[in-house]
């Protein structure tokens, strides 16, 4: 249990999830994970869920893992659970249909996780970044495969290599989002999407969920993502990124050797 993460289930059978650490951008701690991995589970299980809303406290959507987490896994301090393993998969294993409300920056995680999501509503100024490698990383959620597959290779290649925000309208002209609202309606809308979905027959929207995911495939890619992950977590290029994001400067990789 986190305070970061609060949870409340409406009348209609929606479960709203609402990531709140709004002073460091919304950035997911291990414990974060684990309870978000908690409400994704508790959805598929409890017969009166009908439908997960996702949203998010304050100017941010999400930074993404928190970076000072990633510096102590690098320095082999990393928790004993990694939850963010469980968090993955049970959005790859996901039955209930999954609504995403997205304001402001939605970066790493915060984007990969919405190509797990089955309708994403973007506040007009959102902004979608997946920089794995500024960070001398790789990506993961299975988005290494989901990624290229929505958009093509070319676009995929561009938002990972060069990491920079795509826009709300060109994420939806992508394919990425459904459609764009004003920041002050984002939530209402995206709670009557949420909704609507909640009227509709359960048993149908989990079948018909079912057959257009392979989850096998998903959980697949994520394996193979985590331990490249893990390893590229241990390099040199990592460790000067994550010191160059605490030291607040821009990181130099150009005396590292390819290892
Ligand atoms: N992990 C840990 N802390 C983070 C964070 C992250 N991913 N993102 C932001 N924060 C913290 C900052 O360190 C800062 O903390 P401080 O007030 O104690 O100094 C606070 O949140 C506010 O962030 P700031 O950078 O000042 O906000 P901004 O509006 O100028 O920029 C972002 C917002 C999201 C663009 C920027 O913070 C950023 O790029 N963060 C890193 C994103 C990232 O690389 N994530 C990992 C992806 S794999």
């Amino acid at each position: 249990m986190t305070p970061e993460i609060k949870t409340e289930l409406s009348g209609s059978g929606v479960l709203v999830v609402t990531i709140s650490r709004p002073d460091k951008k919304n950035a997911l701690t291990n414990d974060m994970y684990g309870a978000l991995a908690d409400a994704i589970a508790r959805a598929n299980d409890d017969d009166g869920i009908r439908v997960l809303l996702i949203q998010a406290d304050g100017d941010t959507f999400t930074a993404g893992n928190d970076v000072s987490e990633f510096a102590a896994q690098a320095m082999g301090n990393g928790p004993k659970e990694r939850h963010v393993t469980r968090f993955l998969r049970s959005l790859a294993n996901a039955t209930v249909p999954i609504v995403a409300a997205v304001q402001g920056n939605a970066v790493g995680v915060g984007t990969t996780m919405l190509l797990h999501c089955d309708y994403v509503l973007l506040s007009e100024e959102a902004r979608l970044m997946t920089p794995f490698v500024n960070l001398a990383l790789v990506p993961e959620a299975a988005s290494s495969y989901l990624l290229p597959l929505r958009i093509g290779h070319a676009k995929a290649f561009e938002m990972f290599a060069l990491g920079q925000p795509v826009s709300a309208v060109v994420a939806v002209a992508w394919g990425i989002a459904n459609r764009t609202a004003s920041a002050a309606e984002l939530r209402a809308e995206a709670r009557s999407v949420a909704e609507k979905i909640a009227a509709k027959p359960v048993g149908s929207l989990t079948a018909m969920k079912r057959l257009m995911r392979n989850a096998e495939r998903l959980v697949a890619q994520m394996d193979c993502e985590s331990n490249i992950f893990l390893e590229r977590l241990a390099s040199a290029e990592a460790k000067e990124a994550f010191t160059a994001f605490s030291q607040k400067r821009q990181p130099d990789f150009t005396s590292i050797m390819r290892g």
